[in-house]
């Protein structure tokens, strides 16, 4: 086990980015995959535990919250969390903060994964791709910096107030609702890669194309914003909206249930 962890969920790369660029300021790290059930949930002797993860619908993605549940930290463990989103943070971190008591949480804003209802580069404040990317590696090193001398926060994250809680309740039956619009057209080249991609098991190749069940989709969109051939939209809205995803981060490594950084 690594002096140091952080578990993340990344759909579109940002959160793994920012893992990696606070790994790079602390050293001897493990960032393990919370897209699906993670590889290791006991973490008793790391001296730096942390949570990187986006906003969702005001909330938390996927199933972190019972991941988090499940992670065994070490009593003196020094505990961090850091939300990306578009603009709004939510009630992520207030939620992490409720099961690991945080000593340490920050936001950093980013461009939105969510294509269907905006435009990636309405974050807060607006900006385009290269100056959200530099403003995030410059945020993420100096949280890396902080942790590494085990700073803590004056306030706790923001409350847990019915409004966000009621909207990420509703996330979930959304989901599946805009799972059902995904579609994929002739541009398809039947490559696999959306079926590897996604965390949820969702999406099939049968004749050499995906098939999308609507289930289990967690709605990160890694499966439309990453295919090498913008096959893949999600109602009208995806036929006109540039596509984004991180720039540093591979499906690969998107996919790997370990990242270690020395
Ligand atoms: C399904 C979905 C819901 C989102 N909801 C919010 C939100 O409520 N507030 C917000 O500010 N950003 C929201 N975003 C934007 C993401 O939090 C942001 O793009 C984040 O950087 C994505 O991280 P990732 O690339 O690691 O997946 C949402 C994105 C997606 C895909």
């Amino acid at each position: 086990m690594s002096k140091n962890v952080i578990f993340c969920f990344s759909g579109t790369g940002n959160c793994l980015d920012i893992a990696k660029n606070i790994a790079k300021e602390l050293g001897d790290t493990d960032i393990i995959s919370m897209r699906s059930k993670p590889a290791v949930i006991d973490v008793r002797d790391a001296e730096r535990v942390g949570f990187v993860f986006p906003c969702y619908a005001g909330g938390l993605p996927g199933h972190v919250e019972e991941f988090v549940k499940r992670i065994t930290v070490g009593e003196t463990a020094y505990k961090f969390g850091v939300v990306s989103c578009a603009g709004y943070p939510g009630i992520g971190l207030g939620v992490i903060d409720r099961i690991m008591s945080l000593h340490y949480a920050a936001v950093i804003s980013h461009q939105s994964a969510c294509i269907w209802l905006m435009p990636h580069t309405l974050m807060i404040p607006p900006m385009d791709a290269d100056k959200a990317q530099n403003r995030s590696e410059q945020l993420a090193a100096k949280i890396g910096k902080d942790v590494k001398n085990k700073l803590r926060s004056d306030r706790k994250p923001g409350g847990i107030n019915p409004i966000n809680s009621a909207e990420s309740a509703a996330w979930k039956l959304l989901c599946a609702q805009k799972a059902s619009q995904l579609r994929v057209t002739e541009d398809c080249i039947g490559c696999g890669q959306c079926e590897k991609l996604c965390p949820a098991g969702n999406i099939h190749m049968i004749d050499g194309r995906p098939v999308f069940g609507v289930a289990n989709c967690v709605g990160c969109l890694g499966c439309l914003q990453f295919c090498p051939q913008q096959a893949i939209h999600m109602g009208g809205a995806t036929r006109t909206r540039e596509r984004y995803h991180n720039p540093n981060i591979t499906p690969a490594e998107l996919m790997k249930p370990i990242i270690h950084i020395d």
